[in-house]
């Protein structure tokens, strides 16, 4: 397990060594992340349903994975669900689950093939991470959601702000594209894993305006 978790993190911003990794881990990933308690999605899916009580509202899963936030969230009702991920083989297992209307590759940081203002919500769990997906993903992410929608992020501490998030959320906050809406407690994403791997880390949620 560690082993996943050192490549995953070591993959810097080459996108494609990370799409190769997670599509190599994809049918073993719930059972690893679930042997070390992972938490992101449920954190996440929690603050998501605070905020947003419209189930039949448009979602955005990005970063979804193998689907285990599409799963929580429909298996509470909500259900118009799509997911992307820069990894085909998650994009598999996510399939399997049935949960999801749209299933389609794309890569964060770079422009989305996606209307504007197609989400009322946008949900990302384990994604914005050490190695991960970056902050300047937020402009597109915030592009995306119609005005009143949410945006529901995990986003590990010691990125928050050397990756800059902090920066990135602050920037959209000052143009008048969203609000901080809420945060989570700090809480750790993987708690099970060794001490190297156990990034503290918060869910924000930002409302577009
Ligand atoms: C730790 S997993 C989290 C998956 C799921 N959200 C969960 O909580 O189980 C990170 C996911 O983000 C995807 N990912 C990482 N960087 C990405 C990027 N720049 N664009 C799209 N997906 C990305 C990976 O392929 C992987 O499926």
């Amino acid at each position: 397990m560690t082993d996943w978790l050192e490549r995953v993190y070591s993959a810097g911003n080459d996108t494609a060594k990370l799409a190769e990794v997670y599509d190599t881990w994809a049918t073993e990933y719930d059972g690893s992340v679930g042997s070390l308690g992972y938490t992101n999605p449920s954190v996440v899916s929690a603050l998501f349903a605070r905020l947003m009580t419209d189930i039949s509202a448009p979602v955005l899963d990005a970063g979804c994975g193998t689907g285990l936030i599409g799963w929580m969230l429909s298996v509470v009702g909500y259900e118009n669900i799509s997911g992307i991920d820069l990894s085909a083989g998650m994009l598999r297992q996510a399939e399997k689950r049935d949960c999801y209307r749209t299933l389609a590759t794309a890569v964060l940081g770079q422009p989305l093939a996606l209307p504007d203002a197609a989400f009322a919500g946008v949900v990302a769990s384990g994604v914005f991470t050490v190695g991960h997906a970056p902050a300047s993903a937020f402009s597109e992410i915030a592009r995306v959601l119609r005005p009143g929608g949410v945006f529901v992020v995990s986003i590990t501490d010691p990125i928050y702000e050397s990756g800059g998030f902090r920066t990135a959320i602050d920037a959209l906050v000052k143009v008048g594209e969203w609000e901080r809406a809420a945060v989570s407690g700090p809480y750790i994403p993987l708690p099970g894993a060794d001490d190297g791997h156990r990034h503290p880390g918060r869910v924000y949620a930002m409302r577009r305006l």
